[in-house]
């Protein structure tokens, strides 16, 4: 697809994915870190809707809570905890008292499973159980092994907490991509010169593998700021697609009714953004 065309009007502007020509979907098994330090850039939005996107393909997704604040996206996707058992989150995993699998539960949404998070999850960053920085990438190597080498789920999405904790970097070294969320009109350029560094330092310590795989930018509008954005982007991440979504009051009301935005108003131009960016990133997956 071509690059940005700074000669059309800005009426005419498109919200377009930019696919570099060097892209190819990763294999399987595919877990994505998503992360920006910066609070309310769109991670937990881009988390929900990619993963609703694959499991409307009839894929087996799981998405990780790794934000301990209050009515994020564990209020947003209901697990569905048996009665009577007790109650397990990622904390419990960071804490080594259960295997992944334990803390993992359905969702009131087909296809999709999760491992909720507490508030207690903070314990994490006061405690640092060692190997903390290790635990989610030991957790599901360890559940793939005893699942004959293969994880039970096509894809893992980890919705990052607007912090660069311990926690965050631990959803970093489990990852084998890094999708970037960017608020368009916040400052997020400084935010992402931090992850940036933190990227490079995962990189070198914990997971050589870990790349950018995506940039989404959130909210997008018509302005010119969303424009220079986009080149920016371009330029600084030029093996990364590029995924504009737009702005949509529909897809801000969708977590207050507790459903994906593609579930609450399908019709929205944020569900067609994330629909094309979900075949882009894993085309050829229906099942
Ligand atoms: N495309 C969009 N159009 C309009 N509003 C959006 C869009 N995407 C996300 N929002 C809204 O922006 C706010 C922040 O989004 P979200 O919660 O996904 O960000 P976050 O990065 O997870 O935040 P936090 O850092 O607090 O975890 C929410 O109110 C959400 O509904
Ligand atoms: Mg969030």
């Amino acid at each position: 697809m071509s690059a940005w065309d700074d000669a059309t009007p800005y009426q005419s502007w498109r919200p377009q994915a930019l696919v570099p020509a060097t892209f190819r979907p990763p294999a399987a098994p595919r877990v994505y870190a998503v992360v920006n330090q910066k609070g309310g850039s769109g991670k937990t939005t881009t988390t929900v809707e990619l993963a609703s996107a694959w499991a409307a393909q009839g894929l087996r997704v799981r998405v990780i809570d790794a934000d301990d604040q209050e009515a994020a996206l564990s209020e947003w996707l209901l697990p569905q905890y048996p009665e009577g058992a007790q109650r397990r989150s990622l904390r419990s995993v960071f804490f080594d008292e259960c295997t992944l699998l334990d803390a993992t539960y359905p969702t009131a949404f087909e296809n999709i499973d999760i491992v909720p998070s507490s508030m207690d999850l903070k314990r994490v960053e006061y405690d640092r159980p060692i190997g903390a920085e290790m635990a989610l990438a030991s957790a599901l190597r360890q559940e793939a092994e005893t699942h004959g080498g293969r994880s039970p789920y096509d894809v893992t999405l980890i919705d990052g907490a607007p912090s660069l904790g311990l926690v965050t970097v631990a959803a970093l070294t489990a990852g084998d991509q890094v999708l970037v969320p960017l608020a368009v009109g916040g400052l997020d350029l400084k935010a992402m010169a931090s992850l940036d560094r933190t990227i490079t330092h995962v990189r070198a310590k914990t997971n050589p593998k870990l790349e950018v795989g995506a940039v989404f930018l959130t909210a997008w509008d018509r302005s010119g700021f969303a424009r220079q954005l986009a080149s920016r982007v371009t330029e600084d991440y030029p093996e990364a697609p590029l995924f504009p979504i737009r702005r949509s009051v529909r897809a801000a009301e969708a977590p207050i009714a507790e459903q994906p935005v593609r579930v609450w108003a399908p019709e929205s131009t944020a569900v067609a953004d994330y629909a094309q960016a979900a075949g882009i990133l894993l085309p050829g997956e229906a099942k």
